[in-house]
């Protein structure tokens, strides 16, 4: 198990510059975290070179991006897209005879979800199948990769691939009732993680969200040679999720979000880097805040801990980027509502008595339970009807904030990385936005 390392003091600027490559190890969405790192890369001037998973055809076959997909992805990322699938995991691989875990779960009516049966060997040859694939395409976009990267240039790799759900019908609507479900619509966590479907999951985030990254460092190794052979650095970082300080009560306390199902395989992916740096790898996991984004959507009541990163501004200093975010913040609230009530709120929930249990790091991930998951929804809905508009709301912005000072802060972190596993709290992210990100 990994000990809690948090980055306590902001690193000093990256010395990437024109010529220097940044590698983006997964696509680029509008909200993601991702776009932090980005922003810096092109501000440092450096290549930017990134990947595809590539898309599913109506058959279900995996192809590479089209015409118009690859234009508008290198247009989004300002950046060369190397166009081979590199969609990790393996739910639509086939075994033997054709048939993937998708196919299995055709059919199944929603009530017998829980009595489903899989052929796990079945699986097991998918998922052998997945990693075949998945490889031997991540062969050749380093082969192509390493034609395009110049001998004595720094190389920073960002991974940032996490899922793996499953793309069965029946999944999200039981996922939904997990994750959202209140009173007779609630299923616990745990009945859901030791059913078959709970286990397919599993194994699949194991390789999507963590496995992916040793495959990355490995795949990656004639190039990290060249480059150091001829006085370059190469970095490898990932985000990570492991709960996250923040402000409580006005103290930093460590606080998580419940269920984080993808939680096994987060620390998987903390174990991947920490086997890499023994040996000499510079590969670090950047544990960040929760904010909302296209992968977080699903899990109503993340944006919770998001609140008192308003607290936090002020702590670290305040100052015109505090104030901007704060005008920005307050702009987009109901008639009448201020942001110190919005804080309150948010604070009201995260210091409940009723849920020390779950602010338990050893603990970590822990499941839900009716009562925790009813008090959780009912303030995430709370504190959402106090936008002026659902659409356009403070927690966008304020998960604007800290991605763009996530991205400064593993930008220059990457440069001279002291350990695999670097917690960033809300302290440091508001320290860096104070500072100006
Ligand atoms: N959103 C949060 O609250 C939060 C908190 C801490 C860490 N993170 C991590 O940040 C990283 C980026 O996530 P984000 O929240 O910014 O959302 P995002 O949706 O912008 O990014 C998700 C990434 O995963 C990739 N991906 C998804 N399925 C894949 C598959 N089958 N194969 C290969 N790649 C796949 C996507 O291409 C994309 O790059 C993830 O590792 C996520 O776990 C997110």
């Amino acid at each position: 198990m990994i000990s809690f390392n948090p980055l306590r003091t902001l690193p000093h600027a990256a010395g990437y510059g024109r010529g220097d490559v940044f590698v983006l190890f997964g696509e680029l969405f509008g909200r993601g975290y991702a776009n932090g790192l980005v922003e810096q890369a092109r501000r440092a001037g450096m290549t930017i070179l990134g990947i595809t998973v590539g898309r599913r055809d109506a058959s279900g076959d995996l192809r590479p991006l089209n015409e118009t997909e690859i234009a508008d992805a290198e247009a989004l990322l300002g950046g060369k897209i190397i166009n081979i699938p590199l969609e990790a995991g393996f739910d639509m691989d086939p075994d033997e005879h054709g048939i993937s875990p998708v196919d299995q779960l055709k059919g199944v009516k929603a009530d017998a979800w829980g009595s489903v049966e899989l052929d796990w060997n079945a699986v097991e040859q998918a998922r052998k199948a997945g990693i075949e694939r998945f490889t031997a395409h991540l062969g050749r976009v380093m082969a192509e990769l390493d034609a395009r990267i110049p001998g004595g240039c720094n190389v920073l790799f960002s991974h940032t691939m996490a899922g793996g759900i499953p793309r069965a019908r029946i999944l999200m609507p039981v996922l939904n009732r997990v994750f959202k479900g209140q009173g007779e619509r609630f299923t616990p966590s745990e009945v859901f993680w030791n059913s078959p479907l709970g286990r397919l999951c599993a194994v699949c985030f194991d390789e999507v969200t963590a496995n992916t990254f040793g495959h990355l460092i490995d795949a990656s190794g004639r190039i990290r040679e060249r480059i150091e052979r001829t006085g370059g650095r190469v970095a490898y970082t990932a985000y990570g999720y492991h709960g996250c300080e923040v402000l409580i009560n006005d103290r930093y306390t460590w606080q998580t979000y419940t269920p984080y199902l993808q939680g096994w395989a987060k620390m998987r992916l903390e174990e991947a880097a920490a086997a890499a740096w023994e040996k000499g790898i510079h590969a670090t996991v950047f544990n960040c805040p929760e904010i909302q984004t296209n992968s977080s959507a699903l899990f109503l009541g993340v944006e919770l801990s998001l609140y008192p990163l308003l607290a936090a501004l002020e702590r670290e200093g305040d100052g015109p980027a505090a104030e901007e975010i704060r005008t920005a913040c307050q702009s987009l609230l109901s008639e009448g509502v201020t942001l110190d009530e919005v804080v309150a709120s948010a604070n009201q929930y995260l210091a409940d008595p009723h849920l020390e249990e779950y602010r338990d790091f050893s603990a970590w991930p822990r499941h839900n339970s009716p009562e925790q998951a009813e008090r959780m929804l009912s303030r995430a809905t709370a504190l959402l009807s106090m936008n002026r508009s659902q659409k356009d709301i403070v927690c966008a912005e304020l998960s604007r904030a800290v991605f763009r000072s996530v991205g400064r802060l593993i930008f220059d972190m990457s440069w001279e990385p002291n350990a695999p596993v670097v917690w960033l709290n809300h302290d440091i992210v508001a320290r860096r936005i104070v500072a100006g990100a």
